[in-house]
């Protein structure tokens, strides 16, 4: 079985549980994965990326590979080198993982069992839960120095994060509490403006890289914790929490989450970076898009592909939209509004909202998709926009296909339901339904979700 390397992966472990000195959160995901395996893991070639693999190799579906909510399960206790993330069910509730089974040994003896599937339970340490997968594309594709190298290169982007952590830090005295670091750029940049001390967090390898970069620029009073924030059970207090986890759909990183669990993070009148965020959408009156993503019909050969053309179009495209594919004019309408502050009150993972147009506002009669976009407010008068009208920054904007063209008649009005659903044992869950209004009534009504978009791995 080539694929499998149970001595240098149980060698890793050891390393591993001999880090448990370095800080407590870290051990703690270690000593639970080491204890609830007797010791032993089950380890795969570094770089095997398709988490079934090992599972047929073996003849059973062990390996689940689920790729959605990884990073929100994934325990910081396997490292790459190991090539498998392994996972503890953290956030109990409404998962269902097909292909749950067994986990073997290198000789195929069962060193850890799953239950049968549970749903909406809460687990306790007598149930321990392991997953087991490889590490996500998600995870890698989050971990790529490709992502940092278009991060960085956002100079719009840094300056924002640097005008803002210039007004909060006082110099000698803001400890700040970095999530989601990467390269440690803005820690880097909160030192150098004389933050006192900075605690850098990185669910991702990145966090080695940030190290590295931090000794060679000589920039001290920095504590680097690999981990996802809200696994560490005592955060370091901070006056000012900064993370920048803003994506293409701007909460398709965990950013609300995130920084609703990092008022712990907090002392009492402490400040987080951003403090708002606002999501728009607008009808996409141009083709261009939908022709790009539409190609089904386009296939031939006689293969009625409708099925397949269903599930794709239950899907958020990103895509860079140009004023010319909104005819022009800015007809988006704010769907929802963040106040990420620490006073404010916890906004719910899942909320909705209901825009209309009016068909003779839109700049044509034909509307193609929904376009969506996000303006994120850092402190007030800093902000950050990927507005097709906005210059252009490293986020592109996501695209919303419709199963069908909308033909609007003048006195029509075009209604579209958003509803988001970031809770961590979810991923990112988007509702789309329009419905095409006459006189009050609906002559036509689309609906979609993304999660009728997904094909399980
Ligand atoms: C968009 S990058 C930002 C990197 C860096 N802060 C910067 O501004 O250049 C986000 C990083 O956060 C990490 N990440 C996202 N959510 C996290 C969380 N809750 N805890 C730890 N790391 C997180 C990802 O792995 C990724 O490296």
């Amino acid at each position: 079985m080539a694929r499998v390397d149970l001595p240098a992966g149980a060698a890793r472990l050891r390393q591993l549980q001999a880090r448990r000195a370095e800080g407590p959160d870290v051990a703690d995901a270690d000593a639970g994965l080491v204890g609830a395996l007797g010791g032993q893991v089950l380890a795969q070639a570094a770089g095997d990326e398709t988490g079934g693999l090992l599972g047929k190799a073996r003849g059973q579906a062990a390996v689940v590979f689920q790729r959605e909510v990884v990073h929100r399960l994934l325990r910081p206790a396997v490292h790459a080198a190991v090539g498998l993330g392994v996972a503890q069910q953290a956030f109990g509730a409404d998962v269902h993982w097909p292909g749950d089974g067994v986990l073997e040994d290198a000789r195929g003896a069962t060193v850890a069992r799953h239950g049968a599937h549970r749903t909406g339970e809460n687990m306790g340490d007598e149930q321990l839960h392991l997953r087991i997968f490889t590490e996500s594309a998600k995870i890698r594709r989050m971990s790529e120095i490709e992502l940092h190298r278009k991060l960085l290169g956002d100079a719009p982007r840094n300056a924002a994060f640097h005008a803002a952590l210039k007004q909060l830090i006082e110099p000698g005295k803001t400890t700040v509490a970095d999530i989601g670091a990467g390269t440690g750029f803005l820690s880097f940049l909160a030192r150098r403006l004389g933050a006192a001390h900075c605690t850098l967090i990185e669910y991702s390898g990145m966090i080695e890289l940030a190290q590295k970069l931090a000794r060679q620029n000589g920039i001290d009073q920095l504590t680097f914790v690999r981990g996802h924030s809200a696994e560490l059970r005592k955060p370091p207090k901070v006056d000012l929490v900064v993370s920048e986890t803003l994506g293409n759909f701007a909460l398709e990183e965990g950013l609300l989450e995130t920084l609703i669990d990092a008022r712990r993070y907090l002392k009492a009148g402490g400040r987080v970076l951003p403090q708002g965020l606002r999501q728009f959408a607008a009808p996409v009156t141009a083709a261009r898009l939908q022709q790009e993503i539409d190609i089904w019909p386009q296939v031939g050969f006689d293969l009625d592909l409708s099925a397949a053309r269903t599930v794709s179009l239950n899907n958020m495209y990103v895509k860079q939209i140009a004023p010319a594919d909104l005819g022009g004019r800015d007809c988006g309408q704010a769907w929802d509004e963040l106040d990420l502050r620490p006073q404010a009150k916890a906004a719910d993972s899942r909320r909705t909202a209901t825009l209309r147009w009016k068909a003779g506002d839109l700049p044509a009669a034909r509307v193609e998709g929904i376009a969506l976009w996000w303006v994120c407010e850092l402190l007030p008068g800093i902000e950050l926009s990927t507005s097709p009208f906005a210059p252009a920054t490293h986020w592109d904007q996501i695209y919303l296909p419709l199963l069908a063209p909308l033909e609007l008649a003048p006195d029509d009005v075009l209604e579209l339901s958003l509803s988001c659903d970031t809770r961590p044992d979810v991923g990112v869950r988007l509702g789309w339904k329009t419905r095409q209004l006459r006189g009050g009534k609906a002559v036509g009504e689309q609906v979609q979700d993304s999660f009728k978009g997904r094909v399980d791995l």
